[in-house]
């Protein structure tokens, strides 16, 4: 029987995960179908009861339903109860269970490049929705410390509770009182939203080296001003459109159960590139 599945938010027009999603399914041959479905802020139980009528096998879930989503669902895996926060929900006969594949989807880069960072001193910039997976993947990984740099002080003093409380050492700062201090850190991760407008990296990396691992969460466009600098520095850069496949793939193989063609999903994301 053929399965339907989704992608709810507001807005939503602009999701790549259709175009993601239905690559596999075709690579697959997949009786599949994955639709962007708009369900705006206060709508969220009215839009859900819409998706179990027409018997909805699983979706997606993005901004502003990720935390909310908690409230409806009748099982949580662990991802999800630790983070707090929901982006993939399975559909098991009326069975609404929630998962977080961000956390996995963010680490799924360092493990295709063989890379272990246990121990490692980490600058996460940004405290707002896409911190808390990250920094739930970073404990997950044991990394010794993490510096959470934001522009509002509070929201980086939330974040770092959070990750004390799941055993992560961490600390706040201004991000405009970094300074040239980026070089103090193993690895670099941009979680604002500064380079969605190609804004110039929001601090600065000239004291960097190869050594250090940059990451960039924003994933269009795909050079950012701040991956660019990084790569100037010789430094390991990691994209945030791989990201968003880690995450896209990870939500595969809870639906159906097989290995994501991961190939297929990346050249729907990049094209021919
Ligand atoms: P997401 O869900 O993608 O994480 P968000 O919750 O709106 O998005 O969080 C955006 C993050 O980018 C926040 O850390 C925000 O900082 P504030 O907590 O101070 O709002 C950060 N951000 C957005 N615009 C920024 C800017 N121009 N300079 C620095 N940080 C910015």
């Amino acid at each position: 029987m053929s399965k339907t599945f989704a992608v709810i938010g507001d807005p939503i027009d602009h999701s790549l995960s259709p175009n993601i999603h239905s690559a596999a399914f075709k690579e697959l041959n997949l009786d599949c179908s994955y639709i962007a479905y708009r369900i705006p802020k206060g709508e969220l139980e009215e839009g859900i009861e819409a998706l179990k009528k027409i018997k909805i096998n699983g979706f997606n879930v993005t901004i502003p339903h990720k935390i909310e989503m908690m409230k409806y669902l009748d099982k949580l895996d662990e991802s999800c109860s630790i983070i707090g926060a929901v982006n993939t929900v399975s559909n098991d006969d009326g069975i609404l269970k929630g998962y977080n594949t961000d956390m996995d989807g963010f680490l799924e880069p360092f493990k295709k490049r063989s890379i272990s960072i246990k121990n490692l001193k980490v600058l996460l910039l940004g405290a707002g929705g896409a911190a808390r997976a990250i920094i739930a993947g970073f404990a997950k990984e044991h990394v010794q410390s993490i510096t959470v740099a934001n522009r509002t002080i509070e929201n980086a003093k939330k974040v770092v509770e959070f990750s004390n409380k799941i055993g992560l050492n961490a600390n706040a700062i201004k991000i405009n009182e970094i300074g040239d201090s980026a070089k103090d850190y193993d690895i670099i991760v941009n979680a604002t939203s500064v380079g969605l407008k190609n804004e110039s990296s929001p601090i600065s990396l000239d004291d960097i080296n190869s050594k250090t691992i940059v990451y960039d969460i924003v994933y269009m466009p795909i050079n950012t001003d701040f991956l660019k600098k990084a790569k100037e520095k010789g430094a390991t850069i990691i994209y945030g459109y791989e990201m968003l496949l880690g995450q896209a793939t990870r939500a595969f193989e809870i639906w159906h159960g097989i290995e994501a063609p991961y190939n297929a999903m990346k050249k729907a994301l990049l094209g021919g590139t």
